[in-house]
Order: structure tokens, then C-alpha cells, then sequence
């Protein structure tokens, strides 16, 4: 069975969407949440669905060196790392210890809007389509070969809020469906 850690640092709906999805505890198990925020709501969330948590606050810390070294401690286990939400740049040093291995999920249809408020971004430039993309994690941010992308048409009688809603929703059904389909492969 493949052990994977899910790295996520605010709200957590990709977590906990992923630890309950049923078909993909047939390919994995989710063994850790790996959290930069003590303050994140995910932390919970982790704690009332049994999943250990490792929870850092990178300020405690001389250099990203030296907190990567302990999640890179914690991780030894893992097969795969998954990103959902993790919103620090992992370092050279780290990726090249888990190439290939590293997923991250990016609200919006890579190459376009790499880093925040993609969404937003998107929106107010009234593009047609808003989507979502999966892809490996490189060294640089929100870059990577890409696995999977969807979309959908926008309807700008909805706002934003609603609109982010659909992302969400897109990104629940895609992220699970694309790790199963990846896990396989492995088998
Ligand atoms: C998601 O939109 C994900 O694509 C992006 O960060 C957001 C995390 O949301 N990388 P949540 O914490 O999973 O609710």
C-alpha cells in the first residue's frame, strides 16, 4: 500500500475531502498532515478524522533548511507527497530527495495565474473558462509537468463567491479520481 502525507497550511476541504473519499483508501493510506500554520483550521479537522499531524511554525526557525530536515525526518515513510493548499515553496534540497513524488493541485489552468488568488484573477478578467490543474511539483512555483486539468464555462451572473464554490467542488471530484489513477499505476 502506498503511505502518503498531505501538506496543506489553511482551511483543509481538499484533506478532509481526500481522507474521506472511499475508493481511494483502496490505493493509499493517508498517514500524516504536514502543517506550516498552527493556527489552520485543517489542524482540527486532521485531529477529529485520526490522522497525526505534524504542525510547525516556520518564524521558530533559522532557515527553511532546518524545518525541511524535520518534515523530510517525518516523511521517511512516505511514498507520495501531496499537496493541497501548502502554501510555502519547497526547497531544491527537498524536491530533489522526492522527485517526481511531490503533487500539488493549483486552482486555475496552468500556465495561467501561478500563485495566489487565481481564482479572482481569472474572474476579473472574465475569462471563459476557470479550471483547475494537478501537477508534479519542481522547483519552481506552481510549475510541473501536469497530470490532469477540467474546467468549467463561466456564468458571470454568479459572482466570485460562487464561482470559487465551483472550483472547489471541480477540485474535490479531480483530486481523488486523479491520485487513484496515478496509484494504480504503481501497482
Ligand atoms: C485550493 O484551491 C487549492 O487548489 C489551492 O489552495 C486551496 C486550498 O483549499 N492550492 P483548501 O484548504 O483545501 O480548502
Amino acid at each position: 500500500m502506498i503511505n502518503i502525507a498531505i501538506f496543506a497550511s489553511g482551511t483543509g476541504s481538499n484533506f478532509v475531502n481526500l481522507v474521506q473519499n472511499e475508493e481511494l483508501k483502496n490505493y493509499c493510506n493517508i498517514k500524516l498532515l504536514v502543517c506550516d500554520n498552527p493556527k489552520a483550521k485543517v489542524i482540527e479537522s486532521a485531529k477529529n478524522l485520526n490522522i497525526d499531524t505534524f504542525v510547525f511554525n516556520p518564524k521558530n526557525f533559522n532557515s527553511k533548511i532546518e524545518y525541511e530536515d524535520i518534515i523530510l525526518d517525518k516523511v521517511k515513510e512516505m511514498d507520495y507527497l501531496v499537496l493541497a493548499g501548502y502554501m510555502r515553496i519547497i526547497s531544491p534540497h527537498f524536491l530533489e530527495k522526492y522527485t517526481g513524488k511531490i503533487i500539488n493541485i493549483h486552482p486555475s489552468l496552468l500556465p495561467l495565474y501561478k500563485g495566489i488568488n487565481s481564482i479572482e484573477r481569472a474572474y476579473n478578467n472574465r475569462d471563459d473558462e476557470i479550471g483547475v490543474s494537478i501537477h508534479y511539483v519542481n522547483e519552481k512555483v506552481d510549475d510541473g509537468e501536469i497530470i490532469v486539468q477540467d474546467k468549467f464555462i463561466v456564468d458571470y451572473s454568479e459572482n466570485l463567491n460562487e464561482i470559487t464554490n465551483r472550483v472547489h467542488q471541480l477540485e474535490h471530484k479531480l483530486y481523488p479520481n486523479t491520485l487513484i489513477n496515478v496509484f494504480k499505476e504503481q501497482k
